[in-house]
Formats: C-alpha cells, structure tokens, sequence
C-alpha cells in the first residue's frame, strides 16, 4: 500500500505514475491523481471550483503579467488587510497578508517577478476573513468519504498569532467551537459539494482532503484545500483514531468507504513543535538534541532530525512534535510543554501558547 504524504509528488502526478505502470497499478495506493491534487496545487483552480459549486470562500482576484493594471486597480479597491498568495506551491510560505495598500502593491510585483517561482506566475488577491481558523479532513475513494476529527493548528510564529506563516507551530484536537451544529454545516455547505463537484468535474478523487477553514460566528468557509493530511494536525488527529487506519485505507481504496465507519477518542491531543531558531527565514542546522531519556507521557515525532554516530542533530525549520493525550486541554498541554522544555538544542524554539484563544 502507498500513502502519500506530502503535496509536490501529488501536484507532480505520483498518483498518475503508478496507475500507469503494469507492475504498480494494482497496489493499493491513498492520495489523488494530478487532476485531483490541483485542488492544492493551484489556488486559482480552487477559488474557481468553489465558486463553481457554491462553496461559501472569500472573494478573490486573480493576477498575471497579462492583467496587471486589472490586477492592482482591484488591489486598490479592497479593503485592508490585503491577503495575497501565490498561485503555486510554496511550502506554506506562499501567503502574505498587510494592512498596508504601498506593501501589498510591492508583494505582489515581487510574486510575479518570481519570488516564490513559477509558483508565482498567477498571484490570488483574496478579501480577509475575520474569524478563527480549523482544520476538517476528509478521507473519500471519489464516492463516499468519512470524516477525521478536526483540528486546529497555530500557523504563526509567534506567540499571540504574530508574525510570519510557518508549516504549523503546534495543534489541537479537539475544537470546541467545532459543534456538531457548526460540523453539521461544514458537512452539508463544504464537505459534500466539494465532493460532488469533483465528481461533475471528471476528477476520480482517492484520498485525503484537508479543508482549511474559517469560522466567523459559527459559519464556515474555506480558507484552502490541501490534497493530504496537515503537518503538525495529524500528530493530534491520528492519535485519537480507534479505528484501525489501515482498515480505512483498504477501504478507500476498494471504493468500499461507503461501509466505513469511524471511532474517536473524546481525550484532547495537543502537538507542541520544536523549530530552529530563525525559522520560517533562514536558520543553521546540524544542532545536537539532547534530554530524550527524561520525557515522559509524549509521543516524539520527528520531522526535521537526523540521526548520526547514535547522536539526534537538528536537519530542518521544524524539528520536532511532542504530542500528549489528557482529559482536557490544560492536561495534555501541560505534558508536552514539559517535554518541550526537556528537549535541548542551540536557539531551540517553540510556541508556549499553542490552544490559548480557545
Ligand atoms: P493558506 O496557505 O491559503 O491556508 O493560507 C495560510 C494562512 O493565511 C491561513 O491559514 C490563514 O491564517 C491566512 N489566510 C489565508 N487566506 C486568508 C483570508 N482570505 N483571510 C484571512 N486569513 C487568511
Ligand atoms: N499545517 C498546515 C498544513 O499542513 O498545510
């Protein structure tokens, strides 16, 4: 079986490969094709397939070098803050939103003029969602889906929601303002027309999708789609699945998730992540870790590590999940700032304030 993880060999069509080759096509492979996966890799698709289907999502604009004037008279007719994103894929990066109109003209020159790549050739202006942010993932076979539990991850470096976008600084699972009413409309307004309008576009849908919404007094629209699961989200959400996953991806991929069903645990998981100092800009790797025989209660994921000569050194922005299951949010967090804490490498870095404002 395959599961794909990331979002570039999807967006590059790894799913495409394998149905191609004799020797692969039968193996049961989890994440979309390259038609379906381009619901992640090219937000102007997704702002169009959302406004083809009715899916409530802010409203946008989309520029190139063909319609620039178009392009910065609709900048100047929005209202600040001006949420900017280049087209493409640019590792979580590709977002930069400003309260100032100078600024925001500037980005977008620069997105254009290659900052982020081709990724940058069309640049999306969105209107900016007031609201908090959750995270709903779907698991379809292109008929029929079950839902994982939601999640919430803290994007910002800093603490209080400040400063760049990263991957994600830590999550939490489960939401509370994610109500079985506010689920209820999630479902019935994003999840199924996402769904159904895959299908009246032809796109043979296997595998995950992560809706990134936004939830301003109870309603929901969608930030993004990503074409898998998130990093730090499924370090809280897997957790708290009973159902064996494996079950669920044999499933999928015998098209048989309409029989599917799913159970959770009612624990709150949080997920609190060590990044190298510097990061989401330029940081030094090679850094040793340190303190692993004095955790305790954590679940250790690593990400951006490297083991060498029996030693763990640091090998990327985000280093390092702790994960801890508790009764409620204040338990499980307690947990794993304390292996936060216990953990030790040069200009280590984390969030102390990952489920504050919930
Ligand atoms: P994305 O990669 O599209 O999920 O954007 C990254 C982050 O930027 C999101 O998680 C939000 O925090 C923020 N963001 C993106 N689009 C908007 C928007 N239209 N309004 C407000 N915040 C946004
Ligand atoms: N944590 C956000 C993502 O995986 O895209």
């Amino acid at each position: 079986m395959v599961m794909v993880g990331p979002e570039a060999p999807l967006v590059e069509g790894i799913r495409d490969f394998f149905m191609a080759d004799d020797q692969l096509k039968d193996i049961p492979f989890i994440g979309p094709d390259k038609k379906g996966a381009v619901l992640e890799g090219s937000k102007d698709f997704s702002k169009q397939f959302m406004l083809k289907y009715g899916i409530p999502t802010a409203a946008y604009f989309t520029v190139t070098d063909k319609n620039l004037t178009e392009g910065l008279e609709y900048l100047r007719g929005m209202k600040a803050p001006y949420v900017i994103k280049a087209d493409g894929l640019a590792a979580g990066k590709g977002v930069l939103i400003t309260e100032n109109l100078q600024e925001a003209e500037g980005i977008l020159h620069e997105i254009l003029g290659g900052k982020f790549g081709a990724a940058g050739s069309k640049v999306v202006l969105e209107e900016f969602l007031k609201g908090i942010e959750v995270s709903v993932f779907a698991l379809t076979d292109g008929d029929s889906y079950v839902l994982l539990p939601e999640a919430k991850d803290y994007k910002r470096i800093g603490e209080g929601d400040t400063g760049l976008n990263t991957g994600g600084m830590g999550a939490i699972s489960p939401v509370p303002f994610a109500t079985p009413e506010f689920m209820q409309k999630v479902e019935d307004r994003v999840v199924k027309p996402t769904i159904e309008g895959l299908k009246a576009e032809g796109i043979d849908y296997r595998g995950f999708i992560f809706f990134g919404l936004m939830s301003d007094n109870g309603e929901p629209s969608v930030i993004e789609y990503n074409a898998r699961m998130g990093d730090p989200e499924t370090e809280v959400v897997m957790p708290r699945l009973k159902t064996d996953l494996y079950d669920l991806f044999e499933a999928a991929g015998k098209q048989e998730l309409k029989n599917a069903t799913t159970e959770f645990t009612n624990d709150t998981v949080v997920t609190v992540m060590l990044v190298s100092g510097g990061y989401p800009e330029a940081y030094e790797n090679g850094k040793e870790i340190t303190g692993f025989e004095n955790l305790k209660e954590v679940t250790v994921f690593h990400a951006g590590t490297k083991l060498e000569n029996g030693k763990v050194y640091t090998a990327g922005g985000r280093v390092i999940a702790l994960t801890a299951h508790g009764k409620n949010k204040e338990e499980a967090l307690a947990k794993s700032f304390k292996a936060a804490q216990t953990l030790q490498f040069e200009k280590k870095n984390f969030r102390s304030d990952i489920g504050f404002d919930l």
